[in-house]
């Protein structure tokens, strides 16, 4: 996207007043293992995108703060007076919900004109949310000079989701989209948020994010109740030994205390989480190793357990990682981000790239009346001004 494109969109929308815009750039983000482990306290692998979102924004001399987009038809425009208040279902309440936290922290902001353009699928997993959450926290703070640091706006964008939004997300995407590096996964500890870039240049391999396309529905109530059946399995176990998060447990360990878990369903949760975060720390090893193949196939077991543990895949998702592995130059497919539909992603050889998009969309198209899309991302850097 260019930025003159960008800046003449805006100017066409806003008109060209005395103060000059800046321009913000967002990645979206793709896990490439360790699924639901962030509000789990335990380990996560994603890397930052090359697509993003953008945004053009400008202080204003009057008392409204108002928003556009070129993904989106609404319009808006909120006096600084009512700007606590939610709007139904739209866009405008991620920065909205940005705005209120920096106001909770005592940050006021003045007139402001702010205009979206992003490229990240909506709703496709690919952390389109937490990107709009960290352009906008980014560029607040740098127009306002609040000070904070990005490990701050991550926090804060990670609040705006659980107090505005209403999903109890963990810290993986905003941490992603924040801290991304350029050619380098994240290895993340979310509970002592230390972390480590592990380098992701796959040579002979790419990438491919396949998109089921299937519109997720009741994904959030969904997650939020993944997210306490996971607290109900911390509770069962508390009662014979203390831990704050699944997490701490070991895999032995966890074999030691299982049984305390009455409910089976909510035990089949916790053994995903403490086998899928044992599987991050096997797939760094791999990754820091060079042993591509290992790293696929610790990605298959991943896929298999969020379909048979923790019941987060679906028909499309398991569809597409099946036809996936079915071509011989895949060595790994998973679902990725929260599940329900969304997107996989796939390590693919070179030389299969096309077969894998030919045969892949074709079957899933036979199987599922939907036609997939597919994105051959790079790995990309965290949030900056461009
Ligand atoms: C969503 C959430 C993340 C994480 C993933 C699942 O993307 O926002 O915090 O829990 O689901 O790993």
């Amino acid at each position: 996207m260019q930025k003159s494109n960008l800046l003449k969109d805006f100017f066409r929308i806003y008109g060209n007043q005395e103060n000059s815009p800046q321009l913000f750039f967002s990645p979206g983000r793709v896990n490439l293992i360790g699924e639901h482990t962030d509000y789990n306290g335990g380990f996560v692998l994603p890397c930052a995108l090359s697509f993003g979102t953008y945004l053009v924004i400008r202080k204003t001399n009057d008392d409204n703060v108002k928003f556009a987009s070129a993904n989106f038809e609404l319009k808006k425009s909120v006096s600084l007076k009512n700007l606590k208040e939610k709007v139904n279902g739209e866009w405008v309440n991620f920065p909205l919900g940005i705005i209120d936290q920096f106001s909770k922290k005592g940050k006021q902001i003045s007139g402001l004109e702010f205009y979206y353009s992003g490229n990240i699928p909506n709703e496709a997993g690919l952390s389109s949310s937490a990107s709009i959450e960290l352009v906008t926290a980014f560029a607040l703070n740098d127009l306002f000079g609040f000070d904070y640091s990005i490990i701050d706006l991550i926090m804060l964008s990670q609040k705006c989701e659980h107090e505005f939004i209403g999903v109890k997300c963990g810290i993986m995407d905003q941490f992603a989209v924040g801290m991304g590096k350029k050619d380098h996964a994240l290895f993340l500890n979310c509970k002592t948020m230390k972390h480590i870039p592990v380098r992701f240049k796959l040579d002979g391999y790419r990438l491919i994010i396949a998109n089921t396309n299937l519109k997720r529905g009741l994904s959030s109530s969904k997650y939020n109740e993944r997210v306490s059946e996971c607290a109900r399995a911390v509770s069962d176990i508390s009662k014979v030994m203390e831990i704050n998060d699944l997490s701490d447990l070991s895999i032995d360990l966890f074999n030691e205390v299982k049984n305390e878990i009455k409910d089976n369903t909510v035990k089949q949760r916790a053994t995903h989480v403490v086998y899928e975060n044992n599987r991050v720390l096997k797939a760094v090893k791999a990754l820091e190793q060079n042993q591509l193949e290992t790293f696929g196939k610790l990605m298959i077991e991943s896929h298999n357990s969020l379909r048979d543990k923790y019941e987060v895949t679906g028909f499309e998702l398991d569809t597409l990682v099946e036809e996936a592995l079915k071509i011989k130059g895949v060595i790994g497919s998973r679902m990725t981000g929260a599940g329900f539909g969304g997107c996989t992603v796939s390590i693919v050889k070179d030389e299969f790239v096309e077969e894998f998009q030919h045969k892949v969309g074709e079957e899933y198209f036979k199987k599922t009346k939907l036609k997939p899309d597919f994105y051959l991302p790079e790995i990309g850097d965290g949030v900056r001004e461009v």
